[in-house]
């Protein structure tokens, strides 16, 4: 199948890599591939340039969000939260039209020292705020903003190198949620979550669900803070509501 994925940080290349060694074509997306394969530096995560990542994997296209999307069957979109409603209203009405997004950014909005009120101090900084929340969320809005379009938020509950790869915890034994407006859409979105070796999904319904994903953001770093590492979070039912 050929996926594009809207992108270049670190988790955009987890899913490059582990698409194409499940065999699909993957055409990746970014604002202007010149410049991105200029860069030399890292970016603020310690990421190295996608060049350097690029050149160890040939396989992989490197083009314009626009292009990548056109030419995608199915769309990941991993473009930076505080702009991917508007990266994503700026492509042609046919890139995404009738297509499967898949929604995987995280609307955090970065604050400098002294910005916030009651600040969160972390390892690397404030603790960024998320906007918006409760009454609404970016993969509403991104699907509010692309209304032919069938967007499903999952992915968002973990790291993405256990996204890709959930067997590195419990032998995968541990839980993916989603949630979107579009059966057929959700169904794409579980095939991929079970090639990648997921087996405990839950569906929590309708996109107005991606507050609680979104939302979740702050509780999975305050416990990898916790922790100091990476972990899986298991979903333990139990008996019907009274
Ligand atoms: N488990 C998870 O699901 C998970 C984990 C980590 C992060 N996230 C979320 O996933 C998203 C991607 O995270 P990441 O760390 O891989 O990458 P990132 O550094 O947050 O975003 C990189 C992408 O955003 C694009 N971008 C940045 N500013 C832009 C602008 N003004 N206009 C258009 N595009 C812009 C970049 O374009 P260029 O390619 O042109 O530079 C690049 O492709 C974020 O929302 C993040 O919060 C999710």
């Amino acid at each position: 199948m050929k996926i594009a994925i809207l992108g270049t940080g670190a988790g955009a290349r987890q899913h490059a890599t582990r698409l194409s060694t499940l065999g699909h074509e993957v055409i990746v997306g970014t604002r202007v591939p010149e410049a991105t394969l200029a860069r030399t530096e890292p970016d603020m995560m310690g990421t190295e340039p996608f060049a350097a990542y690029l050149s160890t994997r040939p396989g992989l296209a490197l083009t314009t969000f626009a292009e990548a999307a056109e030419a995608g069957e199915m769309v990941i979109n991993g473009i930076d939260g505080a702009n991917a409603v508007t990266a994503l209203s700026a492509l042609p009405a046919s890139a995404l039209a009738g297509k499967t997004l898949i929604d995987y950014s995280v609307p955090y909005v970065y604050q400098q020292p002294g910005d916030a009120e009651h600040p969160w101090p972390t390892p690397w900084g404030e603790m960024p705020r998320l906007d918006p929340v409760d009454t609404d969320s970016l993969a509403e809005r991104i699907q509010r903003a692309l209304p032919s379009t069938n967007v499903v938020k999952t992915f968002v509950t973990q790291e993405q190198e256990t996204v890709v790869n959930p067997s590195e915890f419990a032998d995968g034994d541990h839980t993916m949620f989603l949630a979107g407006d579009h059966d057929d859409a959700k169904s794409a979105a579980r095939r991929l979550l079970n090639a990648y070796g997921w087996n405990d999904l839950v569906d929590l319904g309708p996109l107005a669900a991606a507050r609680a994903l979104e939302m979740y953001a702050h509780f999975h770093t305050a416990v990898g803070l916790a922790l100091g590492g990476r972990f899986g979070v298991k979903i333990v039912r139990g008996g019907s509501l009274r």
